[in-house]
């Protein structure tokens, strides 16, 4: 059955809600109804986002602190999810990317970002999704990239991060096809968020066209749509769906300069 209705003792996990495109996605599916469990490590903007919703809404929020890059916090916000309503929605969405070099950039923060952008996402796709299954019913939500449809120096990790999600959504989209769960992957262009002060990149988007960049509000309302009706990719923006298809068939030589180009400073 796909997520269309919002039923009562059931909820949608939504990892990097304290901000910027999650609490958007959560505003967005609080104002279906749906009623929502905020994940992320920074609780009082939980918090307060989630009594916003509860007034404006008349919907259920809670909140879960959780460090996803850790695994045995992991864990336990799996067995808390577990032990409340039905998930029976899960957005993948916390996420950063850094600037700069590999070879002169802090080791630990990149290990970091696999172990969110990646990690995060594959162990906690495969712990709830064998219940939504068996349940016949569950929409998962991905946060890729444009980043992921081509390498990008400067930013190789995040490219490569966002690349993994990318092709571990659509296969898992395919694989569900018929089990009444659906997987999307959500892959926006630049967005004016605090991403571009947490990977140092701040400015990058102003050599980045205008008409690439697409309002978080706006990206949260297309994400939404695509997750309840089980669509493979959505990636807003006409600019954005264009290049990414663009870089994707091109060869690398010549998308490689091009993204060096954009991605220097
Ligand atoms: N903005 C863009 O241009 C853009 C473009 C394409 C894709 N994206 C992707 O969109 C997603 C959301 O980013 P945003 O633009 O909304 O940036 P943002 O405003 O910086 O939000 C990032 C969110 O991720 C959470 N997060 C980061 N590390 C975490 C960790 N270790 N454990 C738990 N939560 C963590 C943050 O919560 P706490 O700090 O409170 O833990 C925050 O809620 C990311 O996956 C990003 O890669 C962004």
């Amino acid at each position: 059955m796909p997520l269309t209705t919002p039923r009562a003792n059931t909820t949608v996990a939504i990892t990097g809600a304290s901000s910027g495109i999650g609490a958007e996605i959560a505003r967005c599916l609080a104002a279906k109804g749906f009623s929502t469990t905020l994940i992320a490590r920074r609780t009082d903007r939980l918090e307060t986002l989630a009594a916003e919703l509860r007034d404006k809404h008349g919907v259920a929020s809670t909140t879960l602190a959780c460090d996803v890059s850790d695994r045995a916090q992991r864990l336990a916000l799996v067995e808390s999810l577990n032990a409340g309503p039905t998930v029976v929605g899960l957005v993948n969405n916390a996420g950063f990317g850094t600037f700069g070099h590999v070879a002169s950039a802090d080791a630990d923060r990149e290990r970091e970002m696999v172990a969110v952008n990646i990690e995060a996402v594959h162990d906690l796709t495969i712990r709830l999704l064998p219940g939504m299954v068996e349940r016949g019913e569950g929409a998962i939500l991905n946060t890729g990239s444009t980043a992921g449809a081509q390498p990008l120096p400067n930013m190789a990790t995040y490219a490569a991060s966002k690349a993994f999600v990318i092709a571990f959504s659509e296969g898992l989209s395919a694989e569900l096809a018929g089990t009444g769960v659906s997987c999307t992957v959500l892959c926006p262009g630049p967005v004016k968020t605090e991403f571009a002060d947490v990977a140092g990149s701040a400015g990058l988007e102003d050599s980045m066209p205008s008409i690439a960049v697409v309002g978080a509000s706006e990206v949260a309302r297309q994400a939404v749509e695509g997750m309840l009706k089980g669509t493979r990719t959505v990636t807003p923006g006409f600019a954005n769906r264009l290049t990414a298809i663009a870089a994707r068939i091109a060869p690398r030589s010549l998308v490689l300069p091009i993204a060096a180009k954009y991605t220097a400073r």
